[in-house]
């Protein structure tokens, strides 16, 4: 038996029971698939129930507000992956009148839409002979073919496509596509792979060269940079009395654009609190040293990201109502709620920006 026999037969044995396997609408799948772009499936899962219910079809994720969208995202990361699909879902129903693309080629033309995502849809949804790869899949290649480049240099795409376009099975090209990604992440796992019970094993090169260890074949390390955010939670009352925290929206063409976040000062290094509160931002801020009160010193966290690592602090400051005139032209003043619905980076929760004063 071939590779795409064996893998359809393990397939139909052992599949993950998914939500979106038991429907051909483009919409659930494709929300499916850029939920669970760099998300566990049980997490994702969570998220594609959540999101479905929000906007059960395009025209209700047209019509919502990114702020809405970023919101329901939160806690997913990555957030372009939200931004571009709120984009795709108004021009699919202000372009296309809310009409799918029926094919590859078409699909890639959308916002978020890559070669990945763009086979996945065509594939599972319409029946469309093209390899969809994701990590799982490039794993279960590597090895059972023992392909020698990298997946992400230029020859290695082109090794990889080509043995996937040879052993697609063209009557069931979504099942198979499907199937590489349940197979790499079930037997032919990244570290400990099930090779002894594994039913390819007789045909997998790797296997047979006792060099399964080797593959993939790795890409040299882009180094992870360092860097220090030191986040100040400033407070002060409204004329009723109530506290009111400055935030604002970020606009920097970063991961965390249009998400809301407190003021933040980024520094080369580790800063010191004297530091920090003689820093001419900081003094730009506020003008004059009695009019704040610093009542929490912050311990540091440390946030990994792909390409970078964040050390970061979150200070606790005070600032008396009359003094406020800067930090209102510069951010927003909102009660606690309000930041509380919104969408904030990852990093803002976990450094308690919610936690009492007393904690
Ligand atoms: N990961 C992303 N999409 C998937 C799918 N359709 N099946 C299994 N794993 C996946």
């Amino acid at each position: 038996m071939n590779f795409s026999d064996r893998l359809l037969n393990w397939y139909d044995k052992n599949k993950r029971t998914l939500p979106w396997r038991n429907s051909q609408d483009p919409y659930k799948v494709w929300i499916s698939e850029i939920i669970l772009q760099q998300t566990r499936i049980d997490q994702g899962l969570v998220y594609y129930n959540r999101f479905l219910n929000a906007f059960p079809d395009v025209r209700h994720l047209a019509a919502a507000s990114e702020d809405e969208v970023l919101r329901l995202w939160q806690g997913l990361g990555y957030y372009s992956r939200a931004r571009n699909l709120h984009r795709a879902a108004r021009d699919i129903v202000e372009m296309h009148n809310a009409e799918f693309p029926r094919c590859y080629q078409d699909w890639i033309r959308l916002k978020g839409i890559g070669p990945y995502t763009a086979a996945a849809i065509a594939s599972i949804v319409f029946k469309e002979v093209v390899p969809a790869l994701d990590g799982n899949a490039y794993r279960l290649l590597a090895r059972v073919f023992a392909l020698s480049y990298n997946k992400d240099s230029s020859k290695g795409k082109k090794q990889f496509l080509d043995v996937a376009n040879q052993i697609i099975d063209t009557q069931r090209p979504g099942d198979f596509n499907q199937a590489m990604m349940d197979f790499g992440s079930l037997i032919c796992k990244p570290a400990l792979p099930l090779c002894p019970e594994c039913p390819m094993n007789d045909i997998c090169v790797a296997f047979q060269n006792d060099a399964v260890a080797g593959y993939p074949v790795k890409n040299p390390k882009r180094p992870v940079k360092i860097r220090h955010f030191n986040y100040f939670r400033i407070t002060t009352y409204d004329q009723q009395g109530n506290t009111l925290l400055y935030i604002r929206k970020r606009k920097e063409n970063d991961i965390w654009k249009n998400l809301y976040d407190l003021p933040l000062l980024e520094t080369a290094r580790e800063a010191s609190p004297e530091e920090l509160f003689k820093h001419p931002w900081w003094k730009s801020l506020i003008h004059c040293q009695n009019n704040y009160t610093i009542f929490r010193h912050p311990k540091q966290r440390i946030h990994k990201l792909t390409h970078q690592t964040i050390k970061a602090k979150i200070y606790y400051v005070s600032v008396d109502a009359e003094h406020t005139r800067t930090l209102n032209k510069m951010f927003f003043a909102v009660d606690f709620e309000r930041f509380e619905q919104l969408a904030k980076p990852r990093l803002i929760e976990l450094l308690n920006w919610n936690a009492d004063n007393n904690e």
